[in-house]
């Protein structure tokens, strides 16, 4: 039997400067990746359809195309349009010229070279809704808690009880974040172990779901998750990963408000200023983005779609929404708690969540002086 037609979702993102410091990308920058993609989807065949946003100082490109994951053109167009960007920040000295572009030029595959990739190859059912999350100052393991809640926990998503085509639960791809690794497991038969690593947010963090049954995995993959740590690719500091995400809703999958209801605990994630403080993950329209006290506190913007024969309709600012004020309320007053502590953990980070910043400069400053007790 032939395989079924599929339509690829790939957002790419990158910071690449923004203004003043790290809030946000600048409209000028927006409009050189709307033009960029605009041409090519004049030119060539190679997109059915596109959208540019930002959270923060993060640019988000939602391509919609046929050519599956990992496709070198695809990821060349976004790299290109980054680059180019990147030259007009660098011209207007805009903070962070190039930021997450770690190497000088394209080779073959964005990842490891700096942008993060959520990348979602399915057959369209009769409706497909699409739901992508985009985060600024923070890293992939933010979304460990909200997927968790969606796709596994019956007292946040009501479908786990009540819809047949759900209750069975659905599989979870969880990677190690600094040792290349992955683990597949089942939920809810084993979700206490997995829990032992998803509350490891340190160090693992959610990378695929798949609903279960008998289809193909082009039908059943539910989410995917941008996972790359720039700091661990650069060697260095240079900003946090501000991860996406990309789920299906409804059908099946959870619906729209189920996956949103994920979001609305506050909870802690590591990120914010100098990518080295804990703060509550705040859910904001794209509008609200701005990430201005002590360079936060972490954002969560989504995006809403349906996706039709390759077409992105929408999107709608899902954040957008006076259901989520108490949410932001709750964060803002956790945000101001978590300041009083100043340098102490656990507002700051643990140690080795240190190790990529220019914190070990000052520990080697004063290795020489310590002496046996
Ligand atoms: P509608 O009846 O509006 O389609 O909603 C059904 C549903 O599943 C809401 O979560
Ligand atoms: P970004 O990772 O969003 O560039 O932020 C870096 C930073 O150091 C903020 O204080
Ligand atoms: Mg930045
Ligand atoms: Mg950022």
């Amino acid at each position: 039997m032939p395989e079924e037609k599929t339509t690829t979702i790939s957002v790419i993102k990158a910071d690449v400067g923004s203004l003043p410091g790290h809030v946000i990308v600048p409209d000028c920058m927006l409009e050189i990746l709307e033009e960029h993609l605009r041409k090519e989807m004049k030119e060539s065949k190679l997109l059915n359809d596109y959208y540019v946003f930002n959270c923060g100082d993060d640019i988000e490109l939602v391509l919609s195309h046929n050519r599956g994951e990992d496709d070198e053109k695809i990821h060349e167009l976004a790299w290109n349009g980054f680059m180019d960007a990147a030259e007009h920040a660098r011209k207007n000295k805009f903070y962070g010229a190039g930021q997450d572009l770690l190497a000088d030029s394209f080779s073959g595959n964005v990842k490891g070279q700096g942008p993060g990739v959520a990348e979602m190859e399915f057959v369209e059912r009769k409706s497909d809704p699409l739901l992508v999350f985009a985060c600024d100052k923070t890293d992939p393991a933010a979304f460990n808690l909200p997927l968790f809640k969606a796709f596994a926990d019956p007292f946040n998503t009501a479908g786990l009880v009540i819809d047949p085509s759900t209750t069975a639960g659905f599989e979870f791809e969880i990677v190690d974040v600094y040792d290349s690794k992955k683990v597949r497991m089942s939920c809810p038969e084993e979700m206490y172990s997995m829990l032992a690593l998803l509350g490891t947010t340190s160090r693992y963090a959610v990378k695929r779901i798949w609903k279960k049954g008998e289809e193909s995995e082009k039908e059943r993959v539910a989410c995917s998750v941008c996972t790359e740590k720039l700091n661990v690719s650069a060697g260095k500091y240079v900003g946090k990963d501000d991860p996406v995400a990309i789920c299906r809703a409804q059908s099946g999958m959870p619906a729209v408000g189920e996956i949103l209801e994920g979001f609305t605990t506050a909870h802690l994630v590591s990120g914010w200023m100098r990518g080295s403080h804990k703060g509550p993950l705040m859910p904001v329209a794209r509008a609200d983005a701005s990430p201005t006290r002590f360079d936060g506190p972490p954002r969560v913007v989504g995006k809403g779609f349906q996706v039709s024969h390759g077409k992105l309709h929408g999107p709608r600012d899902l954040f957008a929404d006076v259901s989520f004020d108490h949410t932001r309320k709750q964060c803002m007053e956790i945000a101001h708690y978590m300041r009083q502590h100043g340098p102490f953990e656990p507002h700051r980070v643990s140690e080795k969540e240190l190790e990529y910043t220019t914190m070990p400069q000052v520990m080697d400053a004063l290795k020489e002086r310590f002496e046996d007790i």
